[in-house]
């Protein structure tokens, strides 16, 4: 980072020097969002954008999927979240003059994202043409409290003369409309343009998708609103405006159905402030008639204007403390480092916290890439934060899981399985997958909103949502692995259970037989079903019963599952001494990344994807999240022996990868490259690593910061429900410090080089149905309990296994296969500048080292 523009500050995202070279970057870095509301960083002067984006949690326009083939069961019905009408703009113009950021002659400047009062504010002092000099100050919030409502303000004071002041607020509907330059919505001008070849972007709709239902304007209040063209969707937007200031000014209007204004004249004294306000509010709906959600803001501004704008400030500090009261993680000086941590924790609270039941799309509300879709991103990335920080957001997202269940169960019905299968991109909760080899495939998913459920449970004991709701989840999902597996009896004679024809995380291998990562978590998910089955039968037997009627189940299901679990196979190479990828993973080539130019990656932007899927190679972690997720299967030595192989054939092209890499280096010991990790992945958006930030943030690499943060270095592991700790703090760092909610305490933990310390308190609003005064844990194997009001000092002896280095593709260049064939690396060689390649059998490169003849490729 460029640290004169943004100095380290381990509370606020400052910016001391605007440019427009990166407005796509930082109108995400400093976007403001709710779970429900997101507005970018836009200037309120509305002009120059990578995107005007407003978001609305849900709100989507539909389309038709144009297969270049149609299948039976393929995705038919594309989703994407749209623009909500922008409500940011605030323009100000002294003596008819606009500010206009790319040429006004700024004196200061300074944005900042306060992530401790959750405002954005920019101050600015501006020298006109004519020489007025003037100050102009922002502040916005998107409010934590009330999820509907944003408020803004603008303050502008002429220093040095008097002077015409104009204040231009606007509602305008970019999507579809023209704006006030005449210029068309940019979806329908500039379609998005590599967008159409990269995955990760949105798709553009060409038609009209907001239909104006009922704008009007009413003293200093402004209305807009829509219904949308193909979902049915509504949409409501109202303003209203408060103008503060000794000076005289007149007001005016203007509304059509894409754009209202209100707008302020003010004869402006020299040194005289004029402050405007602007009260929005925002519902959308599925099913309402766009004129009751007009009403319904009317009421929420109502209520924000009689409780007055500093009201809404205050209310934001006070919410924003008590998030980071029970949230904060702290890593002691380094303030650069800090304040990346604390802006992906916020992040998280930005994605989340007001959502209230609907989904966490993988960008949060800060920018439309990945259309807006929910993903597994939020079970196995998002959810372990919310449960441990802020329990009743966790389950408010595996309740939108819990409501999706009649989709899956239709779409396993599709696919010819019972039970049901979770869609792997949605937001309406139906499948909006087009790839279905690096989409529906990921059958994982299902597996993964199960973990998700009894991460849930285990941590906050909430039995009344496991046996009510997060049940139907096990059951169903458990249903699905029952029939999607099948039965083979080994060359021992032994009965194993395999799963054929999925995808496992890793998008570069796609529809293969038993991924490890999937048979590994379906096990659990099969066994948690039959727990949960066999526990309430024992101890709640009316929900039991309920259950069983609800679900039409049969006792013997559960043994079903048992004996699939008892029998899942688990792959593993005796010969390279690793567990295998999936069935045919070791088969393949591996693809040399060592030696692969850095302007061929993302490889799935450079490669078509039967190149990539020839090759050992890896966009995200797979076999060693498993590792992690499933810890307790695997022993010290499988993990670091599968480290050393995955790691260097893993390219982190998603940034869903490092976060888990960095955990599982930290865990073998690999201190230095634990640390390389976690920097990406802290890092990934405030440096823009993967040249895709203006896109939005990558939440789930953020809720993947903090699990680095607690699991990684800080050693915490829930495994069966037990709470324990094996640290691994980095030299580098005198301490870390973390929250956790377990099972009604509140529990603070520091780690240091020579002790980690619990202390416990009762958490304020203890989630669980059985409050207890202890917590139990486990440090480096032994138990300890903490009491509320007290803490307890472990001693530490070292900070675990010390490996130097990384593990590198030389590792596994002398390693043979099952069939004895060597492996051997290279990269797909590019016929269109070299001409056609003479292949003698052999590729004589291992590590970009010639090999000596004894380990050159195939071995006979
Ligand atoms: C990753 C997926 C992820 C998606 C959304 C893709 O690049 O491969 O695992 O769910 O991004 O974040």
């Amino acid at each position: 980072m460029d640290r004169d523009r943004f100095p380290a500050d381990p509370w606020r995202l400052v910016e001391t020097r605007q440019s427009i070279e990166d407005v796509g970057l930082t109108e995400t870095l400093f976007a403001l969002g709710n779970g429900y509301l997101g507005m970018r960083g836009n200037p309120p002067e509305g002009r120059h954008a990578h995107e005007h984006g407003t978001f609305i949690n849900g709100l989507h326009e539909t389309f038709p999927i144009r297969h270049a083939e149609q299948a039976f069961g393929f995705a038919e019905t594309g989703q994407t979240i749209i623009n909500a009408p922008d409500a940011k703009i605030m323009r100000v113009y002294v003596d008819d003059e606009p500010l206009a950021f790319d040429v006004a002659d700024f004196r200061e400047y300074e944005r900042v994202l306060d992530m401790r009062r959750g405002v954005l504010t920019r101050h600015m002092r501006w020298m006109t043409p004519s020489g007025k000099d003037v100050v102009v100050d922002l502040e916005r919030m998107v409010s934590f409290e009330e999820r509907h409502l944003a408020v803004m303000r603008v303050s502008v004071t002429v220093l040095n003369a008097d002077a015409p002041v104009v204040i231009n607020c606007q509602l305008v509907n970019r999507q579809d409309g023209e704006d006030v330059y005449g210029g068309m919505a940019p979806h329908a001008s500039a379609p998005t343009a590599p967008a159409a070849f990269d995955p990760r972007k949105a798709e553009a709709i060409d038609e009209r998708v907001l239909q104006p239902v009922e704008y009007w304007q009413e003293g200093l209040r402004s209305v807009l609103s829509y219904q949308v063209t193909r979902s049915g969707m509504t949409v409501a937007v109202i303003a209203d405006h408060e103008i503060d200031t000794a000076n005289e000014y007149t007001a005016r209007t203007l509304i059509e159905p894409d754009i209202a204004k209100n707008v302020f004249r003010v004869q402006a004294k020299a040194g005289v402030p004029v402050t405007v306000t602007k009260f929005v509010s925002y519902h959308s709906s599925r099913g309402v008639p766009a004129r009751e959600l007009v009403d319904r803001g009317r009421r929420t501004l109502d209520r924000a204007r009689v409780e007055g704008v500093e009201y809404q400030f205050e209310e934001q500090e006070a919410w924003c403390r008590d998030f980071w009261e029970r949230s904060d993680v702290q890593v002691a000086g380094d303030d650069a480092l800090q304040q990346a941590i604390r802006w992906c924790l916020f992040q998280l609270a930005q994605a989340t916290a007001r959502a209230d039941g609907r989904g966490v799309p993988a960008k949060g509300l800060t920018g439309s890439g990945y259309s807006g879709h929910y993903f597994w991103d939020t079970e196995v990335y998002v959810l372990p934060f919310l449960t441990y920080t802020t329990p009743h957001w966790a389950r408010n997202a595996l309740r939108m899981r819990y409501h999706m269940l009649p989709a899956a169960r239709r779409r396993a019905a599709q696919l010819n399985e019972a039970g049901a299968l979770f869609p792997w991109r949605t937001i309406n909760g139906e499948e909006a997958s087009a790839y279905y080899a690096a989409g529906t495939a990921q059958y994982h998913i299902n597996a993964d909103v199960s973990f998700a459920v009894g991460k849930y449970v285990r941590a906050t004991g909430d039995m009344r949502f496991l046996y009510t709701e997060g049940v139907d989840i096990l059951v169903e999902t458990a249903r699905l692995w029952a029939t999607l597996g099948f039965w083979r009896v080994n060359e021992d004679s032994a009965e194993v259970f395999h799963i054929h024809g999925v995808t496992g995380p890793d998008e570069y291998t796609t529809v293969v037989n038993d991924n490890l990562f999937t048979n590994v978590m379906a096990r659990f998910n099969l066994r948690a079903a039959s727990r949960v089955v066999r526990e309430m039968a024992d101890r709640a037997p009316d929900e039991y019963r309920a259950m069983m009627q609800r679900l039409d189940l049969d006792p013997a299901e559960a043994d079903a599952w048992d004996a699939a679990a008892d029998a899942m196979h688990i792959p593993y190479s005796e010969g390279l001494g690793i567990h295998p990828q999936d069935a045919v993973f070791l088969e393949k080539e591996v693809w040399d990344l060592e030696n692969t130019p850095a302007e061929q990656h993302p490889l799935l932007l450079n490669f078509h994807p039967l190149v990539i899927y020839r090759y050992q190679v890896l966009k995200q972690a797979d076999v060693v999240l498993a590792l992690f997720l499933q810890g307790n299967h695997f022993t010290a030595e499988e993990k670091r022996a599968d480290f050393d192989y995955y790691d260097p054939l893993t390219t982190g092209d998603s940034t869903l990868s490092a976060v888990v890499q960095s955990i599982l280096a930290a865990e073998v010991g690999y201190r230095e490259l634990a640390l390389e990790y976690f920097h990406e992945a802290a890092f990934v958006d405030l440096e823009d690593l993967h040249r895709n930030t203006s896109d939005g943030a990558h939440v789930a690499s953020a809720g993947g910061v903090w699990t680095a943060l607690v699991s990684g270095f800080g050693g915490m592991r829930d495994h069966g429900g037990d709470l324990s700790f094996d640290p691994r703090l980095p030299a580098e760092w005198p301490s870390l410090s973390y929250k956790l909610r377990w099972r009604g305490m509140q529990l603070d933990v520091t780690v240091t080089a020579t002790e980690i310390t619990v202390a416990a308190e009762r958490a304020e609003h203890g989630e669980t149905e059985e409050p207890r005064d202890d917590v139990d844990f486990a440090v480096r194997g032994e138990m300890h309990t903490v009491r509320a009001g007290e803490s307890v000092s472990v001693p530490l002896d070292g900070q675990g296994p010390i490996l130097t280095g990384r593990p590198t593709l030389s590792d596994i260049g002398d390693a043979m296969r099952e069939d004895g064939t060597r492996l051997s690396a290279s990269v797909p060689v590019s016929t269109a500048t070299t001409g056609i390649p003479i292949i003698s059998g052999i590729i004589p490169v291992v590590s970009g080292q010639p090999v000596e003849e004894g380990n050159l490729g195939v071995d006979s």
